[in-house]
């Protein structure tokens, strides 16, 4: 079973997708705006980087961001400022979310004092549970999968007259997830300073993980928008169990995953791809790969253990899957290909996202104590 995936991207939107898709600079001033923002860090690791033999490995550690220990809220807050800019009287928004969206939504409604419902598929810890009930919200656990918990949060919010704020889009609902992703720019636009220079990027290639793919989408989106065809290389990263965006590919158009849902990676444990961010994923990604949970769990100790004076970094499950990635290129044959591809060796500067820390406390200290 070949577990990497080369695409051939058009590196270019196309008319639909260009400024009416995505909002570029909007995000980034709310955001500042709001009394948690911090930039979060863009650190550089010369001890893993020396170790992987390439030339530099910069890892933007999201498990900062407002407290809330992933990129989510991100998005999650800019579609709330954008809704109730508009429909001021919204009184309950909903959702549905396998943890780290849930929980920035329930922040963001707490933040202007509106009822927040999330509902959870099967699988959900009671740990993800209560970061999210902490925030004032009423969680619902559904015998569902995670595809099935979104199409049950649209309907009842279509019959109670509630503002769904779902971070995927399908036919007839993509206001939403677009401000979503608009939000999610505000980490790349962070980063104008420092490695996505104006002219050309300080860097080769990115690995991002995907679950709907709208956050990949979106970092695509804006790498596109600013470099065109000189935009860095982009190379997804997918749960083997749960793999929309690698499937869809295959068969040649959207499709829910082929696996048996069964990953620790929760926040990619999601259906079938985002109809948005399939258009823009389809366009300028340059492969995909698959990784196992035990791949994923050497990643995060990696991440764990610095080497010489690199920082350590306190990386989940969904967080680590870029770098488990990166590992899996650097160290298997069949990735030969790929690597060629995407131009990755010795002076490949690379970029990774640390998209959440330790969002469930019990399975981290698990999976960093066996690797000890
Ligand atoms: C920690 C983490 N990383 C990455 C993602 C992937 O984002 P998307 O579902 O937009 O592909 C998620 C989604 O919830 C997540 O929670």
């Amino acid at each position: 079973m070949n577990d990497f995936f080369i695409n051939y991207p058009l590196n270019s939107l196309g008319d639909n997708l260009t400024n009416q898709t995505l909002k570029n600079s909007d995000p980034f001033y709310f955001h500042k705006s709001l009394d948690e923002y911090n930039e979060s860090p863009l650190n550089e690791l010369p001890g893993l980087s020396n170790f992987f033999n390439i030339s530099n490995l910069y890892v933007k550690d999201e498990s900062t961001r407002f407290g809330l220990n992933a990129f989510k809220v991100l998005g999650a807050s800019y579609a709330v400022n954008q809704i109730l800019l508009n429909k001021p009287n919204v009184s309950v928004f909903c959702t549905a979310t396998d943890g780290n969206h849930g929980r920035a939504l329930a922040w963001s409604a707490e933040k202007y004092k509106k009822k927040c419902v999330v509902f959870v598929p099967k699988d959900t810890s009671d740990l993800r549970i209560n970061t999210i009930s902490n925030h004032g919200a009423k969680v619902e656990k559904l015998d569902l999968n995670y595809e099935d918990t979104c199409k049950y949060a649209s309907e009842i919010s279509t019959k109670m007259n509630w503002e769904l704020i779902q971070d995927t889009s399908w036919d007839d609902y993509e206001l939403v997830p677009s401000y979503i992703m608009s939000g999610y720019l505000t980490h790349f636009i962070e980063m104008e300073d420092k490695i996505n220079l104006l002219k050309k990027p300080d860097i080769d290639i990115i690995f991002l993980q995907c679950g709907v793919g709208s956050w990949a989408a979106s970092c695509i989106w804006y790498y596109l928008e600013r470099y065109g065809k000189n935009k860095p290389k982009i190379i997804l990263v997918e749960p083997a169990q749960s793999s929309g965006v690698f499937d869809s590919f295959i068969k040649g158009e959207r499709v829910s995953p082929d696996g048996n849902l069964n990953t620790i990676m929760a926040g990619l444990n999601c259906g079938i791809p985002s109809k948005i961010a399939w258009q823009i994923i389809k366009r300028g990604c340059d492969g995909v790969v698959k990784i196992t949970d035990n791949e994923v769990k050497y990643a995060m100790n990696v991440f764990y253990k610095p080497l010489l004076n690199d920082s350590r970094i306190i990386s989940g499950e969904s967080g680590a899957a870029g770098l488990a990635g990166l590992i899996k290129c650097l160290n298997n044959m069949k990735a030969e290909d790929l690597n060629k591809h995407v131009g990755l060796n010795k002076n490949s500067r690379i970029l990774l996202f640390n998209t959440e820390g330790d969002t469930d406390k019990d399975s981290f200290l698990n999976i960093i104590k066996k690797h000890h």
